[in-house]
């Protein structure tokens, strides 16, 4: 059985075909998406899709380690990156390694995605010499919701978007493998998609982008609220799983679940 696609391999789509990644955080989505991917995250989003939490402050790394783990163990193909929660790295290069090879050490993930503009770049260096492959996450970044001040689109004048551009750059020469770009004008996404040797990967960027990521359920309609502007509803999933449950609770009232092929000790007729 092959290999999953490693982080190299990644590195050499750049030019060459468009990384198609999705998240996920659990056995059976992962399951089901392994094949047709070449990359799979493990977000911090999960605080918001699985936990309800109301932004993605407050998930430890010790729970993505796990979200992780789970998803190593149900996907052979694509490459499994996982997020680095808030307070899990911004304080030093060496927190940010210890929770890093931690993070990796529980869950047999290939790199980690983190947060942050030119100020985290020594902290890219200081992974990637100690063989951690590191994803930088630039643009709008939910982790500064509150500096922010809301979620909104990123880079839309000139000087935001030289500041946005430096960042994926500074990222870039401190060893970084690739940047998710998130949010941000789509000339910028182009911009920075052209201006960078490593791939881009976008979410609300650019179709320009060397590869596209969203957020699972939100293409499945499971997210249960309206879904952002950048992403599409591929299908009603939702719908389905309610029908289905319907159908069970109505079966159970009714009788007529379970039946004699579900019990045990029953003679054949
Ligand atoms: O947490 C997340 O899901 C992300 C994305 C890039 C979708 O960071
Ligand atoms: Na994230």
């Amino acid at each position: 059985q092959a290999r999953r696609i490693s982080v190299p391999q990644l590195m050499a789509y750049k030019g060459q075909k468009k990384i198609a990644a999705l998240t996920a955080y659990m056995a059976p989505f992962a399951r089901l998406l392994d094949d047709a991917l070449d990359m799979i995250l493990i977000g911090d989003s999960t605080a918001m899709v699985g936990y309800g939490l109301p932004n993605t402050l407050s998930i430890t790394a010790d729970q993505l380690a796990a979200h992780a783990a789970a998803v190593v163990r149900s996907t052979s193909h694509a490459c499994i990156i996982v997020d680095m929660p808030f307070g899990s790295y911004q304080e030093s290069p060496q927190q940010a390694f210890s929770n890093a090879a931690r993070v990796l050490a529980a869950s047999g993930a290939d790199g980690i995605k983190m947060e942050g503009g030119a100020a985290l770049a020594d902290t890219t260096r200081f992974l990637v010499d100690r063989g951690i492959p590191v994803l930088a996450h630039v643009g709008l970044m939910p982790q500064y919701v509150n500096t922010m001040g809301g979620f909104k689109a990123q880079g839309m004048n000139d000087e935001s978007a030289d500041l946005i551009m430096q960042d994926a750059l500074a990222h870039e020469k401190a060893g970084a493998f690739g940047v998710v770009l998130e949010g941000v004008a789509e000339a910028l996404g182009r911009r920075i998609t052209e201006g960078l040797g490593i791939p881009v990967i976008g979410i609300g960027a650019s179709p320009a982008c060397d590869g596209q990521i969203l957020v699972t359920e939100d293409i499945l309609g499971l997210s249960g609220s309206r879904i952002p502007k950048f992403a599409r509803q591929y299908s009603d999933v939702g719908s389905v799983i309610r029908s289905a449950v319907e159908q069970y609770a109505a079966d159970v009232r009714g009788g007529t679940f379970p039946a004699m092929e579900n019990c045990f000790g029953v003679k054949k007729m």
